[in-house]
């Protein structure tokens, strides 16, 4: 089969995007086994108390359950492998050094598996942990040193571990939002990937592209929040679509 006219137009924008950001989501990794948080039946929010799980008053009135569900996804996590999507974004990268940047919402380490290195986290890394409160001691206690535990505690001042993730309420780390702000500001085209568009601010990035003039290439099985802002919406898997979208011409 033929690849049809909007793929052909989309394939064009962004082989000549000098300046070209991948916004990615939950669905860029639904294809290497992550489930994501919004699909009916399969999505996380489907399933579990999002409140509960994933706030900060959830982890402090239950934190062994959460600290549990953590665990598992970051055990979930390290099981998979970066798939078609990842890849080619990476193969990108390297093709095109400087021409690409990826944020990213998501929370696994797989566009750094597949060997991206110009990624912003807007949400944090679940494979990473501080601590819940701020350390009260100097030098600050070291989570290295955390004694095992469902959260692990500190022995010295009794502080418990958290992932090192956003959780609702609070707010995204202020550099990488800054950083992809202004990398969307100034972009050509904007590759918005397996998004639902209903979390804010990184939802906001595709207006903010569009107004800025750039070109909004939307990859998603199917309709989002912020398909209004799009130019181009493509509907399909991106492991399907990614390799081809960004292969060589
Ligand atoms: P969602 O679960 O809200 O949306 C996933 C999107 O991916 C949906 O629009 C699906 O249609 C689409 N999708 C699913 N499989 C796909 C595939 N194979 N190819 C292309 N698209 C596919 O996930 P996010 O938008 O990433 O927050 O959610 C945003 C934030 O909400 C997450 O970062 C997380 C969550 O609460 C934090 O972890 C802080």
């Amino acid at each position: 089969m033929e690849p049809g006219d909007d793929f052909v137009a989309a394939r064009r924008v962004l082989q000549a995007a000098r300046s070209l950001v991948a916004l990615t989501g939950a669905g860029i990794s639904a294809e290497s086994g992550i489930p994501t948080f919004r699909d009916a039946q399969t999505g996380l929010w489907s399933q579990f108390d999002a409140m509960a799980l994933a706030s900060e008053p959830g982890f402090r009135a239950r934190p062994e359950r959460a600290w549990d569900w953590y665990a598992e996804r970051r055990a979930g996590v390290q099981r998979t492998e970066p798939n078609a999507a990842h890849r080619a974004l990476a193969a990108f990268e390297q093709r095109h050094p400087g021409r690409l940047r990826i944020v990213t919402q998501n929370v696994d380490d797989l566009h750094q598996r597949a060997g991206s290195r110009d990624v912003l986290r807007l949400h944090g890394d679940i494979l990473r942990v501080r601590w819940l409160d701020p350390c009260p001691l100097q030098p600050a206690c070291d989570t290295d040193a955390a004694a095992a535990g469902r959260p692990p505690r500190c022995a010295r001042c009794g502080n418990l571990l958290r992932p090192d993730v956003v959780w609702f309420g609070e707010v995204l780390p202020a550099a990488a939002l800054a950083a992809a702000e202004a990398a969307v500001a100034r972009c050509d085209a904007l590759l918005v990937v397996g998004t639902s568009g209903s979390v804010w601010p990184a939802a906001g990035l595709a207006g903010l592209a569009r107004r800025a003039g750039a070109q909004v290439l939307i990859v998603n099985r199917a309709a989002s929040e912020i398909d209004s802002e799009a130019t181009q919406i493509l509907r399909g898997a991106a492991a399907a679509l990614l390799p081809a979208l960004l292969a060589p011409i």
